[in-house]
């Protein structure tokens, strides 16, 4: 017999206004918070009651050890992605974010150029100025036709990595255009990483949401070479939705890699929360059916959104991610120049609605907006409807 699928819950908007973070303090009530990486769903069974447990057992010290963790995702990434990792290879950090920015400020100086792809996870600039680094951007080519996914321009990267650049921080799959980079360019760029000397920081914090489990490849499974270059950033907060609890992941599966790691402060791993570790080992180790259920509720609503898209934004624009829970709607076509720069602010003005503006995701962003579909299907019939209002007042 087999076992039943979890059901996804999404409570109505007025409980969901009840909630104390930060999608739902940053504007007032009356506009709908669509720009935020969480999802609104009921957090999985398992997970719940593993939090319930620490609270009951007034259990809220530091993170010490936690050997499943680790054992838990290696299962999990052999399951999901067929990738081969042993529970050592894994560390933990306070979030991909503060993981991210102690790697690279072991690799790159202040003053040195970090290689970026826009339009990109816009906190990657955040990161680098953190550290007092540049970002060097080398722009995704944009599809060739709407459909087309966008790709990394393994010409233009290969300038750069000749240029010097030593650092490159790649988002995959990518946030916010919701692409799978194919094998084979991961492989040339693995290839050239090697040949001149540059180390790839693979943000997959995206990865555990994939629609066609069969495309993803992570990066340190595509080859020796990407094992050597390659380091993961890896988390369940995305898949899982609990970003407040902190925790992350970081993967190394070469000596080189480990050599970049063991410089990092030993501190990391008791900076993440015991909340956030307990609840990415449940994750990692209980909850695959339940994340199998969500990639279900959310093919839906990526279908449900261009359907709702043709229907009602006539002109814009929406071609369905390969992975994640972003719509990527392409407003060049109906905006005017004047408007592009200040599409959010007139998106709550207008339609009573945050989006977030793709000017923030880097230049070839300007134009687009990003949204969250990861909600009800009610929620995102409003939230296209506000947009349309919106649209129909600017
Ligand atoms: C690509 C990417 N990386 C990192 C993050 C942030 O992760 P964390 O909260 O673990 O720092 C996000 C959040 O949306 C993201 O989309």
């Amino acid at each position: 017999m087999s076992a039943q699928r979890p059901e996804i819950k999404v409570a109505a908007l007025q409980h969901l206004q009840k909630r104390k973070s930060e999608k739902w303090r940053a504007f007032s009530r009356e506009i709908l918070p669509m720009p935020f990486a969480v999802m609104d769903f009921e957090l999985a069974e398992p997970i719940k009651d593993a939090i319930t447990q620490l609270i009951q057992d007034s259990d809220a010290g530091y993170l010490g050890e936690i050997p499943e963790l680790g054992e838990n995702f290696s299962r999990f990434a052999s399951n999901r992605w067929g990738w081969s990792v042993a529970p050592k290879e894994v560390r933990i950090a306070p979030d991909v974010g503060v993981a991210v920015i102690e790697v690279a400020r072991l690799i790159a100086k202040p003053g040195e150029k970090i290689i970026i792809n826009t339009p990109v996870y816009y906190n990657f600039f955040n990161w680098i100025a953190e550290i007092h680094s540049l970002p060097l951007d080398l722009p995704l080519l944009p599809p060739k036709s709407p459909g087309d996914p966008y790709r990394l321009d393994l010409n233009l990267i290969e300038s750069g990595y000749r240029d010097g650049a030593k650092l490159h921080i790649l988002c995959h799959p990518h946030n916010p255009v919701g692409s799978i980079y194919p094998d084979e360019d991961l492989h040339q760029l693995a290839e050239l990483a090697g040949t001149y000397g540059v180390t790839i920081l693979s943000d997959e914090i995206h990865s555990p949401l994939i629609y066609e489990a069969e495309r993803y490849r992570p990066f340190l499974s595509i080859s020796d070479t990407a094992r050597d270059v390659g380091i993961s950033f890896v988390s369940a907060t995305k898949a899982f939705s609990f970003a407040g609890l902190k925790c992350a992941q970081i993967v190394a599966q070469s000596e080189r890699s480990e050599a970049i790691l063991n410089r990092l402060p030993h501190a990391l791993h008791s900076r993440a929360s015991l909340y956030g570790a307990i609840a990415s080992s449940v994750a990692y180790g209980q909850c695959e059916p339940w994340l199998d259920a969500v990639i279900g509720y959310l093919d839906g609503a990526r279908h449900l959104l261009a359907t709702l898209v043709s229907a009602k934004l006539p002109g814009v624009i929406y071609c369905k991610p390969d992975a994640g829970y972003f719509g990527w709607l392409d407003l060049r076509n109906v905006l005017k120049e004047g408007e592009i720069d200040d599409v959010s602010n007139l998106m709550i003005e207008h339609g009573k609605i945050a989006v977030a503006s793709g000017a923030l995701y880097g230049p070839g962003g300007r134009g687009f907006i990003r949204i969250n579909f990861a909600t009800s299907s009610e929620i995102l019939e409003d939230a296209i409807d506000r947009i349309a209002a919106a649209l129909s007042q600017i």
